[in-house]
Parts: structure tokens; sequence; C-alpha cells
């Protein structure tokens, strides 16, 4: 576990929930920015503009460069925001689920190492369906079929993941009574009245 990371409630770890701060700043105002774009543009190009015209690319093109942006923030930023603070790791993530499914309520300053697996699919499906995108407009792709296959299948991925992502974050939120949305919205995570929680 990273430092950035406390347990309240049953099953409970030093230290003492009692004692932490009860509000705390995780999300710098460069992610949330970055996260409400990146999804208000996926709505977009999957919602609104016509994918044979140039505002589905130029939206593209925009969604491409904040996720990158967002990876370097990830090396050099503040330190939930960081890779550091969530390490990819599948072992971590399966013991995270399941102490959430027989109670225990680990409280992350950063993604917790489910969600954290899932924000790294999200960013290389992200990246995958720009670089599909963009290799559609070119000439030595266009016009080839397993490309724009490609395109529309990392697309229902992306959809997939987008639902599952949703889910998990609402699940947390309900377990752990910390209000994950919200802290994406003012970057805070409010810990839940003391003693134990759920
Ligand atoms: C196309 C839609 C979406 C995409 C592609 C997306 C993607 C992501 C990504 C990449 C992150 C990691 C943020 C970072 O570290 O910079 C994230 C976090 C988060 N997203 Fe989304 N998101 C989408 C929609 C939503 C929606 C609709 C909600 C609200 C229900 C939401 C709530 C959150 C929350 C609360 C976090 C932080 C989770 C945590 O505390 O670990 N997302 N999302
Ligand atoms: C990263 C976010 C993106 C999303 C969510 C997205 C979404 C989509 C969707 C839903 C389709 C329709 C697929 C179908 O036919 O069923 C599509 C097609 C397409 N997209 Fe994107 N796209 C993205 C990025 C880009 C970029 C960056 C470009 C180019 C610079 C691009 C160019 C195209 C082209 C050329 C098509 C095919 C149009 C045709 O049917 O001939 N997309 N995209």
């Amino acid at each position: 576990m990273t430092e950035a990371t406390f347990t309240t409630g049953k099953g409970a770890q030093a230290p003492d929930p009692a004692a932490a701060p009860r509000d705390i700043r995780v999300w710098d105002p460069l992610v949330r920015l970055i996260h409400w774009s990146v999804a208000a543009g996926v709505f977009v190009n999957a919602a609104v503009t016509d994918p044979e015209k140039q505002p589905h690319e130029l939206v593209g093109y925009a969604i491409l460069a904040l996720v990158l942006l967002r990876l370097v923030w990830g090396l050099m930023g503040p330190r939930p925001a960081r890779f550091t603070s969530f390490p990819p790791n599948p072992l971590a993530a399966l013991r995270h689920l399941w102490g959430l499914f027989h109670g225990a309520r680990g409280v992350h300053l950063s993604h917790n190492p489910a969600g954290a697996l899932m924000v790294y699919n999200l960013w290389a499906t992200l990246i995958g369906m720009g670089a599909t995108g963009i290799m559609m407009t070119t000439p030595r792709y266009f016009g080839i079929e397993w490309v724009e296959e490609a395109h529309e299948a990392l697309f229902a991925w992306l959809m997939l993941s987008v639902a599952l992502h949703i889910a998990g974050v609402l699940l947390d939120t309900a377990l752990t009574r910390v209000n994950l949305v919200r802290a994406m919205l003012d970057g805070r995570k409010r810990l839940p009245p003391q003693g134990p929680a759920g």
C-alpha cells in the first residue's frame, strides 16, 4: 500500500481514522479539468459529431492531447496524481475487491488498486482510439478495413469500460461513504463521520 492509503471501519489498521484529517485535498485542478473534458469529449464524439467530418477529428485530437498531458502530469504532478501513488497491480486490485465485499473500508488518497487498473485501461483505450482515428486519415491507412474495425472495436470496449468505471465509482462510494464524484468535482475527499463505516 502507498502512504497515500489508510483504512477505516472493520479490519481497521493504523493510523486510527479518528485521528486522521476528515477533509483531504486529493485531485488538483488539472486532473479534474482533464477528467471532465475527456469525458465530455468522448460523449461529443460518440453522440454528436459526424465521424466522417472534421469536428470529429478535432475533438478526437483534443482528447488525445489531454490524455497525453495527463500522462506527463503522472510523472511530475502532485502526489495523488502520480503513477507511483496508483501502480498497476492486479493482485492488489483483487485483494481490494475481496476486502470491499468482506467489510474492509479502504479509503485511498489516490485511485484504489482496482480503480487504478481501470484508469490505465481507459487511457490505453483512448490512445488506441486516437491512433486508429489518425491512421484512418492518412493516405497509407485510408480505407483499410482492419483500422476502421479496430477504431469501432475500441469504441465498444471504451463504452463497456466507462460503464464499469461508473459502476465501480458508485459502488466504492456506497461502501466507503466517501463521495468520489464530489471529490473529482471539488478536489476533496471527505471522510464519513467518525466511527466504523458501513
Ligand atoms: C467517457 C467518460 C469517462 C471517461 C473516459 C473517464 C475516465 C476517467 C479516468 C481516465 C480517470 C482517472 C483520472 C485521473 O487520474 O486523471 C477517471 C476517474 C474518475 N472518474 Fe471518470 N471517466 C468518465 C466518466 C465519468 C463519469 C460520468 C463519472 C461520474 C459518475 C466519473 C467519475 C470519476 C471519478 C469519481 C473518478 C475518480 C475515481 C477515484 O477516486 O479513484 N467518470 N475517470
Ligand atoms: C478518442 C476519441 C474518439 C472517439 C470516442 C471516436 C468515436 C468514433 C465512433 C463512435 C465512430 C463510428 C464508428 C462506426 O462506424 O460504428 C468513429 C469513426 C471514425 N472516427 Fe473516431 N473517435 C475518436 C477519435 C478519432 C480521431 C482522433 C480521428 C481522426 C483524427 C477519428 C476519425 C474517425 C474516422 C475517420 C471514422 C470513420 C468514419 C467512417 O465511417 O468512414 N476518430 N469514431
